[in-house]
């Protein structure tokens, strides 16, 4: 038995700006095709969904009309960045709640053959805003696996090459939230860890977790403004969860897909250059 996910990650969708759009009606033309068992998206949904009501609904109506059976993941431009390391728009209580109301729950988990798949909140991890929902989630999910193995989908990577290292960037999970998750686990180890946020693909292992990032289906964007830590494409990954516990994963890029450069897009977020090499 084998269950094909397909995960997709920051379309960065809005009424307003729709210069992703055409991206992502070529991916959901490529998943119908294709039909996957589930579709995944690990976040930044909307463009700027953590101020704008019309941003989420119209990514809401983007994933239904998929027409496939598909859970998502909130991002930092959909419910705000978390409180270590936000800037302008932080994770809060009245976000969540618009997050909650016009998309569903921003953390869920899901038993396929073979696997237990965990979704969670990485803008909310470690804090006091959900009154212990996502601790209790994980609590249960970790006593409830019964020789399944644990897949761990969120928006953030929960770090860059250790859980030891002690970066303070809005582009890893910070050290405070993954110890907070690694003792929610209490040693259960996830064979997988895919995020996105990055908008570079990226395969690496620590901790004894395989850690695979989603390219975004929106834009990448350029040197010198953000590092290469991976590649910079767009596109979508291919998952194969396999009843005994194996995985295999394919990157999978889509016939006229256009790279973005988000350089090129300064009504999205302003302009890139001026924030100066590596910090975008
Ligand atoms: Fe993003
Ligand atoms: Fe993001």
């Amino acid at each position: 038995m084998i269950t094909r996910i397909a995960q997709i990650s920051d379309s960065h969708l809005s009424v307003e700006k729709p210069f992703f759009r055409s991206n992502f009606d070529l991916v959901a033309i490529h998943l119908r095709d294709t039909a996957p068992d589930i579709v995944i998206n690990t976040g930044d949904l909307a463009l700027d969904g953590a101020d704008h009501d019309a941003d989420l609904v119209e990514a809401r109506a983007a994933h239904a009309g998929l027409g496939l059976e598909c859970h998502v993941l909130p991002g930092n431009h959909d419910v705000g960045d978390h409180l270590d390391v936000a800037r302008r728009q932080p994770v809060n209580a009245e976000r969540l709640a618009r997050y909650r109301r016009i998309i569903g729950p921003d953390i869920w988990s899901l038993e396929i053959s073979g696997w237990t798949l965990l979704g969670l909140n990485a803008l909310t991890l470690g804090l006091d805003l959900d009154e212990g929902r996502q601790d209790g989630l994980i609590r249960n999910a970790v006593a409830a696996l019964a020789g399944r193995s644990l897949a761990i989908f969120l928006h953030k990577p929960l770090a860059d090459l250790s859980h030891n290292e002690d970066l303070t960037s809005n582009r890893f999970m910070t050290a405070g939230p993954r110890q907070h998750l690694a003792s929610l686990l209490e040693g259960a180890v996830p064979a997988l860890v895919a995020s996105g946020h990055v908008h570079q693909y990226r395969d690496s292992r620590f901790g004894g977790s395989r850690h695979v990032w989603a390219p975004a289906t929106s834009f990448m964007i350029s040197d010198p403004w953000q590092p290469g830590y991976g590649a910079k494409m767009v596109g979508y990954l291919m998952h194969e969860f396999h009843a005994d516990g194996g995985h295999r994963l394919e990157v999978v890029g889509v016939r006229d897909l256009v790279h973005h450069d988000l350089v090129a897009f300064p009504e999205a977020y302003g302009d890139v250059r001026a924030w100066g090499p590596g910090k975008a």
